[in-house]
């Protein structure tokens, strides 16, 4: 994201689809040769997390073809675990899940602190197939196994005050290596406002493709916003505050001109370095034309009826 000057950005971030999966391939292939055996790692998206019980199919999402498991637990952003794409796999297996509390509290009659397995078995699950769009160019879709983050609002009872919901990741430079770096002023925090969080799309995952969350895509929960770019995904969340005023999140603070509040997938919006108008889907060749919100203006565009979403990007 915004940390690399331009020249570093063109050489590292967006690298270049291809040439980081022969990379890949190609370490893969080495370790297998010279051990004898298969790896049981990110390199060959062996990895394999335990099964969810109990989870449904979703009428939402999409029957587009899915992005590789590999792909999508191999290639990510993940700043506590580091900044480039492959660092989230390499260097976040260790990260401790358990035990964990998520705390929800501000503006609501029932604050709670919530054992992440008892949210879990309270939760009605489902699998949301989703199209998710990367601010630096790319999107992938994505399995998700999640539950609707309107049902734990809906648990806690939002008083009047609140407007807008504040996400927090866990502090914990000990376990996160990427947080004894100023890359951004940890905790990473994000926020949406109190009708896009009770969207019926707003989704807290827990699993992809099945499988319990691997650390590096945000175990034990993240939220998923499908029609806003992938920096809106906080990652192992501890915290959900409900607020009066607009949250001021990890990357307003870093770089305001760059990354609005908003960040609603938009073709028409530039990124003050780069076009939106152009994705590439990984594992694609050509690039797709980017849609206004990600594909899903049908279901969300009356959230924005009368914005000026060039002032509220
Ligand atoms: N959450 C935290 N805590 N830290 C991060 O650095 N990166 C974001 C988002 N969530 C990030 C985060 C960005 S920029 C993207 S694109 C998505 O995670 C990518 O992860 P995914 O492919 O697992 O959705």
């Amino acid at each position: 994201m915004m940390i690399k000057k331009a020249d570093e950005i063109k050489g590292r971030e967006i690298t270049e689809k291809s040439t980081y999966l022969n990379r890949r391939q190609f370490i893969a292939a080495g370790a297998v040769l010279g051990a004898g055996l298969l790896l049981p790692g990110v390199f060959v998206g062996e990895v394999a997390g335990p099964k969810i019980p109990g989870v449904r199919p979703s009428p939402f999402g999409t029957k587009e073809e899915r992005t590789p498991y590999k792909d999508v637990t191999g290639y990510n952003n993940y700043y506590e675990f580091g900044t480039d794409k492959e660092d989230p796999a390499a260097n976040a297996g260790r990260f401790r899940i358990r035990p964990w509390t998520v705390r929800i509290d501000g503006a609501v009659k029932k604050s709670r602190e919530y054992d992440i397995d008892q949210l879990i078995k309270m939760s009605p699950l489902e699998e949301r197939v989703y199209r998710m769009r990367c601010v630096e160019g790319w999107s992938m879709v994505i399995p998700w196994v999640g539950f609707p983050l309107q049902s734990l609002i809906k648990a806690v009872e939002p008083s009047s005050q609140a407007k807008y919901v504040e996400f927090t990741t866990l502090l914990n430079p000990d376990q996160m290596p990427g947080q004894r770096r100023r890359v951004l002023d940890w905790p990473y925090v994000e926020g949406l406002r109190l009708d896009e969080a009770m969207h019926p799309l707003t989704l807290l995952a827990v699993g992809l493709y099945g499988e319990v969350l691997p650390n590096q895509n945000g175990a034990p929960l993240r939220l998923v916003v499908p029609w806003k770019y992938g920096f809106k995904g906080i990652k192992g969340i501890v915290r959900i505050r409900f607020v009066e005023h607009q949250p001021v999140t990890a990357w307003i603070k870093a770089a305001p001109n760059e990354y609005g509040f908003y960040s609603n997938v938009n073709p028409d919006v530039d990124h003050p370095r780069w076009s939106q108008r152009k994705e590439r889907r990984i594992g694609e060749f050509f690039k797709r034309e980017t849609l206004m919100f990600n594909g899903y203006a049908d279901q969300v565009g009356h959230l924005y009826a009368g914005m000026d979403l060039r002032k509220y990007f």
